[in-house]
């Protein structure tokens, strides 16, 4: 065979989506050398429409860090968000509730940002790589890939980061008698588009209605993301944009309120699930974002999760490089895992509450609407939302 072309680093890390490129740039900024290999190219990353709300702590991190301010710039900060029930809305106001926002930016912008950021500090990012493997991650870990050039590579490194998302190749070299793996399965998935029309609402409707749930959300002035609650193996081809308005009106048109239509110029399905795998660290593997944990898509979560996880796991690889502790890395997983399972209640609750399964009986809809009107009705109940939405204190 061949002689593989050796690479030497600190921290190899697998997956160049946000959640590897923040941990890369915020490595480099404390001299920690990392190498980045990603088996997508860098236009399908950038391509890919993904979900839009940032919570406050991600944004601090994306400024402070020194990132992108674009955020502040080109996002729109949300102070709150409308919840629809009975057809009426109920402004759930963060600022006033717990002090804090949310901004309105596209993950494929916070990829941008990282990705330009990386490049113009002369990361080591390598996209469209092929048949990665990974070795020895309960010792001196290696990582084999074929390079775009076509050259076989070994990348040598002390750790591995694992941020190669929810269908993760990191967590399968987990050996199963050291891992649990934790799903859950949802009755329904969302119908998400885009569609070239003006904003119909300045802040995000959450609707919950008796044909089902939907979602207005925003992207630009002339074009909005809308999602509605659909079957699982719903498809795409058999809606034509009628069939769609007509659908987003009998979930949220009513009381003088009307949806702004125009063409649907992107559709897709996205299934739901909730998954954890516990614990996020192997030997020198520790797992970070959609890799270790899904979350369903109700309340944005999934991004901000994932930035969290690295935030915890560069102060674990800094205070290992820089003073030789390894308290942080120890504890990295119960740490990271302690938000995880907040983000995973939270995602489930919303979701629970604000969608209808097809078979619910009289009783389930009738509970769910005195859940729903026990968070609109109580400044408590509404605060528990606002303070999860926002992000919980403390870290990203
Ligand atoms: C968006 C997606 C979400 O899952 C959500 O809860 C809010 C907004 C979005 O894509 O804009």
């Amino acid at each position: 065979m061949a002689e593989r072309t050796v690479v030497t680093t600190q921290v190899a890390i697998l997956g160049a989506g946000p959640a590897g490129l923040m941990l890369s740039h915020l490595l480099a900024k404390s001299g920690i050398a990392s190498t980045v290999v990603e088996i997508r190219s860098r236009e399908e990353i950038s391509e890919t429409v993904r979900a839009g709300i940032l919570e406050h702590g991600t944004v601090n991190m994306l400024v402070d860090s020194g990132v992108s301010d674009r955020v502040l710039r080109d996002g729109d900060r949300h102070d709150g968000i409308e919840l629809r029930l009975k057809g009426e809305s109920h402004r759930i106001d963060f600022k006033e509730l717990v002090g804090e926002s949310v901004w309105l930016y596209p993950q494929t912008d916070v990829f941008r940002d990282l990705a330009a950021r990386r490049e113009a500090d002369g990361g080591d990012i390598r996209y469209s790589v092929t048949d990665t493997r990974l070795h020895d991650i309960e010792g001196k870990p290696k990582v084999w890939f074929t390079g775009a050039d076509g050259v076989d590579y070994e990348l040598r490194a002390d750790f591995i980061a694992g941020a190669d998302g929810s269908r993760s190749q990191c967590r399968l070299q987990i050996p199963e008698a050291h891992r649990k793996w934790y799903f859950h399965k949802y009755p329904f998935a969302w119908f998400g588009i885009l569609a070239e029309a003006p904003r119909s609402s300045d802040e995000l409707i959450y609707a919950n209605s008796e044909n089902g749930f939907a979602l207005i959300s925003q992207r630009t002035p002339t074009v909005q993301r809308m999602y509605f609650q659909c079957d699982p193996d719903e498809n795409v081809a058999e809606w034509n944009d009628d069939r769609i308005w007509e659908t987003f009106r009998s979930r949220v048109n009513g009381n003088g309120f009307t949806l702004k239509e125009g063409p649907v110029i992107d559709k897709m399905v996205l299934k739901f699930r909730s998954f954890v795998h516990t614990p996020m660290r192997h030997g020198n593997l520790f797992l970070a974002g959609d890799a270790a944990h899904t979350v369903p898509p109700t309340g944005a979560k999934g991004l901000n999760l994932a930035i969290h996880d690295v935030k915890m796991l560069f102060e674990g690889l800094d205070s290992y490089y820089s003073r030789g502790s390894t308290e942080l890395l120890d504890s990295y997983s119960s740490r990271a895992l302690d938000r995880v399972w907040k983000a995973q209640q939270f995602s489930y609750w919303m979701t629970s509450m604000l969608h209808t399964p097809a078979y619910a009986d009289g009783f389930s809809r009738a509970r769910q609407l005195g859940e729903l009107n026990s968070v609109v009705s109580s400044r408590h109940g509404q605060a528990y939302l606002a303070e999860a939405y926002t992000g919980w204190p403390g870290a990203a």
